[in-house]
């Protein structure tokens, strides 16, 4: 009997070896393996050998299953492995790999960056502060009291009646001269929110702050500085303008605008035909924030401005649409 199953085991091994397709390999295993294969039969009719053969016969019936069971599975593995080697839809393992996908800077914290850098240049330090702010930092220390019109021009989110998210870069201004004597040059950028939403307005937009307090401080110096930062981020060809404007912590303040980077002064739509683009608001510090951070108004001058991230990216990277910042396209983004 032991002889027959070992010849059982031969013959199945031999028939193995010639079957290259998977329905072959199946058939030959219902043929051995099956309810009424042959190593099935060979094990029923165990019982019916001489009690005293019967635990040896058993024994090695059991390793020839396990070894045939194993024997087809993988023969089944190795035939399937092949389908899809030689197959239409074949993975080719030769092909380059996918690259991974590597992100980009944002455009905003690209020019970000480049803005710090040409102040950076000129001896300006970097600061920040916090996008919370306070009612004082965010307008009473600016001169903005209460019930001050120039409030109306900032639609404040209100988290509390003394908390705000803060409306401007400006307060970043009356933290570094608390903390600070002067002479201070710093540019401070960050995220300001305003409770406006159209086409040209989010309510989270991006500025950067600029502030620098010494002892003889002109106005000649402010525009000096501007028109060294607009040459760098355009170009030399770019003029500015100064226009009369107001803010509550500058005295005198002005808005500045810039020869329209687009048609270069002759008048396109993005300038309304008027030639110039306005970019920031400057002006000589105030006296009264002067006075609110404890500096002697009498030995110090400084001045400020502040400007609109989105609107240089916009202007420098020719781009017209206010919403491409926000939505995250993938196709936009890799562009910078
Ligand atoms: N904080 C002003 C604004 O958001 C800009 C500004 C900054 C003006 C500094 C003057 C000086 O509109």
């Amino acid at each position: 009997m032991e002889t027959h199953i070992d010849q059982i085991k031969a013959e199945a091994v031999d028939e193995l070896k010639a079957a290259d397709d998977i329905e072959q390999i199946k058939s030959l295993s219902v043929k051995y393996l099956g309810r009424k294969g042959l190593v099935t039969l060979f094990l029923r009719n165990i019982s019916q050998l001489p009690p005293d053969q019967r635990p040896a016969a058993g024994k090695q019936a059991n390793i020839v299953k396990k070894a045939l069971e194993s024997a087809f599975e993988t023969a089944l593995a190795e035939i399937s492995a092949r389908k899809t080697d030689t197959g239409s839809d074949a993975l080719d393992v030769s092909l380059p790999g996918r690259p991974a996908c590597q992100g980009t800077l944002h455009p905003i914290t690209h020019i970000t960056r480049q803005i710090c850098a040409i102040f950076g240049r000129m001896g300006f330090d970097i600061a920040e502060g916090p996008e919370i702010e306070t009612d004082y930092y965010n307008f009473e220390a600016l001169n903005i009291p209460k019930n001050h019109p120039a409030r109306d021009m900032q639609d404040t989110f209100y988290v509390s009646d003394n908390i705000v998210l803060r409306t401007h870069t400006s307060p970043i201004q009356v933290h570094v001269m608390e903390q600070n004597a002067p002479p201070i040059r710093i540019v401070a950028p960050g995220k300001v929110y305003r409770c406006d939403s159209d086409l040209t307005h989010t309510p989270m937009f991006h500025q950067v702050e600029g502030l620098l307090v010494d002892e003889k401080v002109s106005f000649g110096d402010l525009k000096g500085v501007l028109q060294a930062f607009v040459h760098e981020i355009f170009d030399e060809q770019i003029s500015l303008r100064f226009r009369p404007s107001f803010f509550p912590f500058t005295e005198p303040s002005a808005e500045v605008d810039i020869l329209c980077v687009m048609c270069r002064g002759k008048g396109c739509k993005v300038c309304s035909n008027t030639g110039w683009l306005e970019v920031l608001g400057c002006g000589m510090v105030h006296p009264a924030v002067f006075e609110n951070v404890g500096y002697d108004t009498s030995r110090f001058q400084g001045f400020a401005f502040g400007m609109g991230v989105e609107r240089l990216a916009m202007l420098k990277y020719g781009i017209n649409d206010l919403r491409m910042f926000f939505e995250s396209d993938y196709r936009f983004l890799r562009q910078f």
